[in-house]
């Protein structure tokens, strides 16, 4: 079974201001896959120790993905890859770089996005940006790669075998 956490950074949806549609929509995405259960979800506003706090805590209860929605652009509170980059030990570019490449396919936009990935201790963090359609365009992105990517970074036995038959 493979752990995910969800992790929604807006200062609105913190105050209970605004409700929150991303975090939700990467729930029902992921139930999808029958191997994964969503183990941890938050809401947590634009601060960056209280993002790093959480991605540290429940990087520390072995979670194997956690899933950022919000705070990757460029308003002056939007703080997510920096609290992310402060917290992770390995970056992995190569799923920001493919996040922002195919969703440019859709929407220059997506150049705006500042969103970042990498690994703390087994656990891989990425930064989808906030709203409901780009975190739907963007786990379609990722989706077809994640479960070798897990696999790996869990070196579960049998990881290569599982790759082969795909
Ligand atoms: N990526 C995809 N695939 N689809 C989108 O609609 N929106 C962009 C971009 N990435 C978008 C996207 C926009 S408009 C912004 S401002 C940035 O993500 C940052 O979003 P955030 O500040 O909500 O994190």
């Amino acid at each position: 079974m493979m752990n995910i956490g969800i992790l929604t950074i807006s200062d609105r949806g913190a105050r209970g201001e605004y409700e929150d549609r991303s975090g939700p929509v990467i729930a029902e995405v992921l139930a999808a896959e029958t191997t994964w259960a969503v183990a941890e979800r938050a809401i947590v506003p634009d601060e960056m120790e209280a993002i790093a706090a959480t991605l540290r805590h429940w990087c520390d209860r072995g979670l194997n993905l956690i899933l950022t929605t919000g705070g990757t652009g460029f308003a002056p509170r939007d703080i997510t890859p920096e609290a992310t980059r402060s917290v992770i030990e390995r970056e992995t570019p190569g799923i920001a770089e493919a996040l922002r490449a195919e969703s440019l396919k859709i929407t220059r936009h997506a150049m705006l996005s500042r969103g970042v990935a990498g690994i703390r201790q087994r656990t891989l963090i990425i930064n989808l940006p906030g709203s409901p359609k780009a975190v739907r365009e963007n786990l379609a992105v990722l989706l077809p790669v994640l479960p070798h990517a897990l696999e790996l970074l869990a070196d579960a036995p049998g990881s290569e075998q599982g790759h082969r038959s795909v």
